[in-house]
């Protein structure tokens, strides 16, 4: 199989370098994402293979279907990038890698909170330059506080494990909740409503979807706890920036940890440090000492690279030898939505 790569960075290449050792496909590694720009380059390819800011558009779609291409395989478990509609359109299957480590993105949350509690990034940078005093760093226990975890799957339930280990309580949201495991992993299931009222942190871990777009909101925020702590590892468009830097800007917020970002697109995963920023809404957060950005980094560890590249290899070598394709996402147009196929076979 012909692979073509894009948006890859050099622990990317590292990784498809070790796998395909077993593999043996070739593959080229193309450092742009792709867009309407480049999709011409995948001629002679079977296989396009992308990360989480290519967007992979109708135009883009039509080009790929133009060039032979059937078969996209996604390097991560989200997929709002890609036009579901327009893939069926132009007879492109799509597969992703639904599940790689959990643990990776639950921990990086929780590295959030806990640094946004204790202040250690204000730490950090205050010891290093002879200042050992305490004022501003004063945090609360974590233990017998409430956290409120929108969407309870994969990486929410490892999370819910990890805060109930510190003994926190632990409320859940989900369009389709797990009573099983909220009993088992002791949590409980509330309206969004309930959550926004009593929780003292708000995690998101749902997809990006029309209906959790802009999620947090005027309106959610209103209803939330003054001092609430709000972390997002999921996708940046779950929150209306503008009105989470009003939130912060009346107290009403007292944290953010954001892996994501609703314009990341333009800046993340990239080194513009000798550049001006030009999006004011991500340079007015970063102004705030209790707002944590990080690159969308949550997902990266090394068992979490190993998983990817193994898992998206699986996925090609299915469409290859024409297998069922356990993770493939498609428009169900019958039902009008996008369907997650998961057959947890890898
Ligand atoms: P998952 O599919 O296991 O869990 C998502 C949960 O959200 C499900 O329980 C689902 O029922 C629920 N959900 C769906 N629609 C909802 C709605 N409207 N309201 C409330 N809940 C809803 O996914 P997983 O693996 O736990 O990942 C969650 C999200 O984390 C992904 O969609 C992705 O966007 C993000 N992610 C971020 C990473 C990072 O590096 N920052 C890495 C991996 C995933």
């Amino acid at each position: 199989m012909k692979i073509a790569l894009f948006d890859v960075k050099p622990y990317d290449r590292e990784f498809f370098e070790k796998w395909n050792k077993k593999y043996n496909a070739s593959i080229t590694y193309f450092e742009e994402r792709l867009s309407v720009n480049n999709a011409v380059l995948t001629k002679y390819y079977d296989v396009v293979c992308v990360f989480v800011n290519d967007d992979v558009n109708e135009k883009v779609l039509s080009i790929l279907s133009k060039n032979g291409i059937r078969l996209l395989a996604l390097r991560s478990a989200g997929y709002n990038n890609v036009d579901f509609k327009a893939a069926k359109k132009y007879g492109i299957r799509v597969v992703r890698v639904p599940a790689y480590s959990p643990y990776a993105v639950a921990e990086h949350a929780l590295a959030l909170i806990m640094t946004l509690n204790r202040k250690i990034h204000k730490a950090y940078s205050r010891t290093r330059d002879g200042n050992f005093t305490l004022n501003g760093l004063l945090g609360t226990d974590l233990h017998g506080k409430t956290a409120g975890i929108i969407g309870t799957g994969r990486i929410a339930k490892i999370l819910i494990g990890i805060l109930k280990g510190l003994g926190m309580n632990v409320l859940g949201y989900d369009k389709f909740p797990d009573e099983k495991a909220a009993k088992e992993i002791g949590y409980t299931y509330v309206t969004l409503d309930e959550l926004y009222k009593e929780s003292d942190i708000i995690s998101l871990h749902c997809p990006l979807t029309p209906e959790t777009m802009y999620l947090i909101n005027y309106n959610s925020i209103k209803k939330m706890k003054d001092g609430v702590m709000i972390i997002n590892t999921g996708r940046g468009k779950l929150i209306d920036t503008s009105m989470l830097i009003e939130g912060l800007k009346d107290k009403k917020i007292s944290a953010a940890g954001l892996d994501v970002y609703e314009e990341e697109e333009s800046y993340f995963f990239e080194d513009d440090s000798a550049d001006v920023l030009q999006d004011d809404v991500l340079a007015r957060l970063l102004t705030f000492n209790n707002v944590i950005v990080t690159s969308h980094q949550a997902f990266f560890t090394r068992e979490a690279l190993d998983g990817i590249v193994e898992t998206t290899f699986n996925n090609i070598l299915e469409y290859h030898n024409k297998q069922e394709l356990t993770n493939e996402v498609y428009y169900d147009e019958k039902e009008n939505r996008i369907v997650e196929g998961n057959l947890q076979k890898h």
